[in-house]
């Protein structure tokens, strides 16, 4: 491992297992053989509260964004009044990034300081996010970053169906026009939105999944909840490892 690989993960506070002068590599505890902690608890997701998915499968694309270009998508956002959202927020926070990036993350809905500069993930979450991805080998700038919701729910509440449902389409659009190779998504409310279910995401993180016309998915922790849950960090990180491995299989490269 490089250096400066190790000072990122150092910078994140992971452990790191390096082998040792002379000695044979010390093996990590299997992420497996770590005790299971039931993470993020929470009631059934935007949409799922009866069984039913947030989005049906066929909405998807079916919308009249399907067609739309970037700017013909972003202005379509910034004047968005599908919900009540519209009403609250300082300003819809559309996405950031290279619209042609390998790499999509896509987290939950904009918090305040979002909110405020119209950018996704620049608060403290934010700020660990680029962590997570430089870890990796990316800059910020070098992925592209969205949200389920693109406009910030009042006090940090759940995105309520009806939201999503409104908003969703919209990133579908995103990444029908980024075309990753990858997508990244962080944390319980996206992961569950995208894949239809309630499956906690202590069982969905570590493995690979496909949505949208089946793009590879590897889903994580919210770097929110990293923050207040540093001891899954580690499992994060695998996480972040599958991705890379998935993207290196896929013919992508990173160069750190
Ligand atoms: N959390 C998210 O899921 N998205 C953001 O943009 C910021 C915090």
């Amino acid at each position: 491992m490089n250096a400066r690989k190790l000072a990122y993960l150092n910078a994140l506070e992971i452990d790191v297992w390096q082998r040792r002068e002379g000695g044979p590599e010390a093996a990590p505890p299997s992420v497996d053989s770590v005790t299971p902690i039931e993470v993020e608890p929470a009631p059934a997701p935007a949409g799922l509260e009866n069984g039913a998915p947030a989005v049906a499968a066929g909405d998807l694309l079916s919308s009249d964004v399907s067609a739309l270009s970037w700017n013909e998508l972003e202005s379509r956002v910034r004047g968005c009044t599908l919900c009540p959202l519209h009403v609250s927020r300082t300003q819809a926070v559309f996405g950031v990034g290279d619209r042609q990036a390998d790499w999509m993350v896509i987290g939950e809905a904009p918090g305040a300081d979002e909110d405020r500069q119209g950018e996704p993930f620049v608060g403290r979450a934010g700020q660990l996010l680029n962590s997570m991805l430089k870890a990796v080998g990316f800059k910020r700038e070098q992925v592209f970053i969205a949200n389920i919701l693109k406009s910030r729910p009042p006090n940090n509440r759940d995105p309520r169906p009806e939201e999503v449902r409104a908003c969703i389409p919209y990133l579908f659009r995103q990444i029908e026009l980024v075309d990753p190779k990858l997508i990244l998504c962080v944390g319980r409310i996206a992961a569950q939105t995208l894949l239809e279910t309630d499956t906690p995401i202590g069982k969905l993180r570590g493995k690979l999944h496909h949505i949208a016309g089946g793009r590879p998915m590897v889903v994580t922790y919210h770097p929110a909840y990293l923050l207040r849950s540093p001891v899954e960090k580690r499992r994060a990180w695998s996480d972040l490892m599958l991705a890379v491995r998935t993207y290196e299989a896929l013919g992508g490269k990173i160069n750190s």
